[in-house]
């Protein structure tokens, strides 16, 4: 079984050595020698092992009917979909761990596989390593989902276990997350909440055969935090992670990517380092959380061979993922209880509120359950209040 590799970048040389380590168990699986005839990539790489595979051109890959399955690590919408569609036209199966090209594109792929009698996989393209999104489908199509929540994003999870645990600033810990393979080239999706919000859209949408579009959902990232958010957070009970939350309703689909304080109880508030969970919450199952490697090299790449596996055995990922959009309802209905922080003259004088000797003019408390609307009022008596200087941060509290 030949197959070509699209980008020869983190995942996509994970993927080249992740088959050739495990080649004893995926042939006594498979019955099939699982062999990479062509790598794509724009940059040479002198001296590697699969230097004598590389390409630059994909019409040879297009054009070989030898491959049977393609994996797409480039990453991105552009030369990514144009690929891949054209892969799946030529007859080939395709394996992504691409979460932006399923969250934008998937629908269509889709579609156009099924026409073609192929496979359009994306195991790796939600919590990396974890094997989640072919049980989510296969044990949860059951089911009706109600809710899905998690930490999704590697990279904003290590950065903020790092601050919390080891007092790391945001740009060592950042520098440390793109050093170890986890942060996209371009971080920006990572720490601003976009990358998690894709994946988030990707479960939803498969939750409601729908396309639930990531640009409508509220979006909000870490850049910002500080050591104060966590000090405070700590003396009221929480912990700060970068969450999405989607709920499926009658009349439409909530969804939000922010960070949140999480109770210490919680099971996501253990959820550290590079790893992701997902909180899946079905009508009759109940709670169940998918936990592993968020993000790195071999985690993901793993994922991508398990489709690989699966196109080799043509095992099809039967979904009802359609091209109709979703409703996603009013951010500003969303409720959940805050936590608010402020500069003030006399920190004691606030009721309930906790206080740190060493942020002497702070205070911060817990808000009752109320919508976005019902705070941003608030907000404006608390600005008007005599002794509040400034309101430093409001966050949301998760569960
Ligand atoms: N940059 C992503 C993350 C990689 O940090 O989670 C896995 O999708």
């Amino acid at each position: 079984m030949k197959i070509a590799i699209l980008g020869y970048g983190v995942v996509g040389s994970g993927v080249a050595e992740v088959l050739k380590t495990n080649a004893t168990q995926i042939t006594k699986k498979t019955g099939k020698k699982i062999e990479v005839k062509h790598v794509l990539d724009l940059r040479d790489f002198p001296g590697d092992p699969h230097e004598a595979l590389m390409t630059k051109d994909f019409a040879v890959i297009e054009n070989d009917p030898e491959v049977k399955i393609v994996v797409e690590s480039i990453g991105g919408e552009t030369a990514a979909y144009d690929y891949t569609k054209r892969a799946i036209l030529s007859g080939k199966s395709v394996c992504t761990p691409n979460k932006a090209l399923i969250a934008k594109h998937g629908a269509e792929l889709f579609a156009l596989a099924k026409k073609k009698g192929v496979n359009m996989l994306f195991e790796a393209s939600v919590g990396g390593g974890i094997p989640l999104i072919r049980p989510y489908i296969d044990a949860l199509c059951t089911d009706q989902i109600q809710a899905v929540a998690g930490i999704l994003n590697g990279t904003s999870n290590y950065i903020l276990t790092q601050m919390s645990e080891n007092g790391t600033s945001y740009a060592t810990a950042l520098k440390d997350a793109q050093n170890l393979g986890y942060a996209e080239q371009d971080p920006t999706a990572d720490v601003g909440g976009y990358d998690a919000c894709r994946k988030l859209c990707i479960l939803l949408s498969l939750a409601v055969d729908k396309q639930v579009n990531y640009e409508n959902v509220r979006t909000e990232g870490i850049e910002n935090i500080s050591t104060e958010d966590f000090a405070f957070g700590k003396a009221l009970g929480f912990t700060l992670k970068q969450i999405v939350s989607g709920k499926v309703y009658e009349s439409g689909v909530g969804a939000l990517a922010a960070p949140f304080f999480v109770p210490l109880a919680h099971p996501l508030a253990a959820v550290n380092d590079v790893y992701n969970a997902a909180w899946v919450t079905g009508k009759t199952t109940g709670n169940v959380m998918f936990y592993g490697s968020g993000a790195g090299k071999l985690p993901t790449a793993s994922a991508v061979v398990s489709n690989i596996v699966d196109a080799a055995h043509m095992q099809p990922l039967v979904h009802g993922w359609a091209p109709e959009e979703a409703k996603i309802l009013p951010a500003d209905k969303y409720v959940t209880r805050k936590i608010i922080r402020v500069t003030c003259e006399n920190p004691a004088e606030i009721k309930k509120a906790a206080t740190l000797p060493q942020y002497p003019n702070q205070a911060a408390w817990i808000t009752t359950a109320e919508s976005e609307e019902q705070t941003a009022k608030s907000l404006a008596e608390i600005k008007k209040t005599s002794g509040i200087k400034t309101i430093e941060r409001v966050l949301r509290i998760y569960g």
